[in-house]
């Protein structure tokens, strides 16, 4: 039978103190809500279905891209129990396991997921939960076991008593696997007698217990993965969690990192064998690097492909292309569309957009290339710039091979400079420069010999 996914994520997340629903704020890059769905996906969910409630519109539009994901929405918010009934009520009752998670427990594992449901399966349980022993139980479920150690019931904080507070350290992580055929059956049972006056999808273990139904608790090793995530100091604490994971993976892997606590990789991140990455380098998004790299420090990445043996320093670049061996920095800016070919330099104070740099062209100081194609072998000079917008359009300027571009050159587009072409420094180019020409643009130097001395002469 498929496996279905339950993610609720309709609460409001008031301690989050934000003007945007909680699922939607973000650990490296993605958002808490995501996060989710990609673990239930991870445990093999084929239907995933998210409950939407506060900021509903903007969470659909957040999941408008995957496919798999369905969106319920919880009009009136009457606790956990009355969210997955919403759900029951909407698709005419589960059938196959059924797995119900929170939208803010971003850290928890498709596998940890997957053990659940095969512990459900093999034990034919209405319900298997896992629990976890975290440092500070304050504010979960508390998990209450008879003598032999069966599940009993869980208690939610607000309705223990000061000894039960004390007492139970077991908690509920909040992640459940429930037989959807007796889930869809039993849900009406729930009742609101409680200190929140909710329906609470914990009470679902009390209501088998009473059918005599097998429920279980699977109490998870590493309870770090369990952590939901209430505030914005969760959600950071959260975010070194995930970053350890996937630095420590990628180190596994062969990259190395002097300073893994300031390194930040996007899980759609992929880094290649034997390439460096610096202390404060930021790699989002769906940013590729290759093998013999080094990157950073001071680097930040988005959705850029980087082939290897490139090195990039103090670089900030943005859907951006690095062929093998090109270089830029310190202090370069790759705007979206810029493509270094082989061996290309860029260096400091560079900012490039939507340009072509051939290979083994360089631009080493102080420049702006804007729309531009380079050929190879092409140097431009300290402090050049294209002039690609008229205030009203953007224009292309084309710079052959070989093309020896002196400094302080204003290239005024749209404007090509034939292969092989020298511009003298300080010259404004504003038509074409045919192969093999020296253009110059520039007034005669005077000079007015004896001058100083005839000055003070004068005084
Ligand atoms: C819940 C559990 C508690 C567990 C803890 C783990 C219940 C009653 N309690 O408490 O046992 O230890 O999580 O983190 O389930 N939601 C809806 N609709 C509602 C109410 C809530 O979609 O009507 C969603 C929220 O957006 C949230 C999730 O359900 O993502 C959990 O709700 P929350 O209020 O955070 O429950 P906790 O008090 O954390
Ligand atoms: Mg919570």
């Amino acid at each position: 039978m498929p496996v279905n996914a339950v993610i609720l994520a309709a609460g409001e997340g008031t301690r989050m103190k934000s003007k945007k629903p909680k699922v939607l704020h973000e650990i490296l890059g993605r958002s808490l809500i995501e996060w989710s769905v990609f673990s239930a996906r991870e445990a093999g969910a084929e239907r995933i279905i998210v409950v939407v409630g506060h900021g509903a519109d903007q969470v659909r539009e957040r999941l408008a891209n995957q496919s798999d994901v369905e969106c319920i929405e919880q009009t009136e918010r009457l606790g956990t129990g009355h969210a997955v009934r919403t759900v029951c009520d909407a698709i005419g009752g589960f059938s196959g396991p059924t797995v119900v998670l929170y939208g803010d427990t971003p850290l928890v594992r498709g596998e940890t997921i997957r053990a659940l449901i095969d512990e459900t399966r093999a034990h034919h349980n209405a319900c298997t939960l896992l629990s976890m022993r975290p440092g500070d139980p304050s504010g979960y479920g508390r998990i209450v076991r008879s003598e032999s150690g069966e599940l009993e019931a869980i208690i939610e904080d607000k309705d223990c008593t000061p000894e039960q507070h004390e007492q139970l350290t077991e908690c509920n992580s909040g992640i459940y696997c429930f037989c959807g055929g007796r889930l869809t059956q039993n849900i009406t049972k729930l009742t609101t007698n409680n200190a929140q006056g909710e329906y609470y999808i914990t009470d679902m273990v009390g209501v088998y217990r009473e059918m005599g139904e097998p429920v279980a608790a699977l109490l998870a090793d590493d309870y770090t993965e369990l952590l939901g995530v209430n505030s914005r100091s969760q959600l950071s604490m959260a975010g070194r969690i995930m970053q350890s994971r996937i630095n420590a993976r990628l180190m596994d892997e062969g990259v190395t990192m002097m300073a893994p606590e300031l390194v930040w990789v996007g899980p759609d991140v992929t880094v290649g064998q034997d390439t460096e990455l610096l202390p404060m380098t930021m790699l989002m998004g769906t940013t590729s690097i290759g093998t013999d790299c080094v990157i950073g420090p001071n680097t930040r990445l988005t959705d850029c492909e980087i082939h290897n043996n490139v090195h990039l320093e103090e670089v900030v670049g943005i859907q951006a292309v690095a062929e093998d061996g090109a270089d830029a920095g310190p202090r370069a800016y790759l705007r979206a569309g810029t493509h270094l070919g082989p061996k290309a330099h860029v260096g400091t104070h560079v900012e490039l957009k939507n340009s072509y740099v051939g290979a083994g062209s360089k631009v080493p100081h102080l420049s702006y290339i804007g729309d531009t194609t380079m050929g190879e072998g092409v140097n431009i000079g300290a402090g050049s710039i294209t002039c690609n917008y008229d205030g009203k359009n953007k224009h292309k300027t084309t710079i052959g091979n070989r093309v020896f571009v002196g400094s302080d050159t204003m290239m005024v587009a749209p404007v090509s400079l034939g292969d092989d072409s020298v511009i003298g420094a300080s010259s404004c180019i504003t038509s074409d420069v045919p192969a093999g020409a020296l253009a110059l643009e520039r007034s005669r130097q005077t000079i007015i010999k004896g001058y100083s001395r005839e000055k003070k002469e004068q005084e």
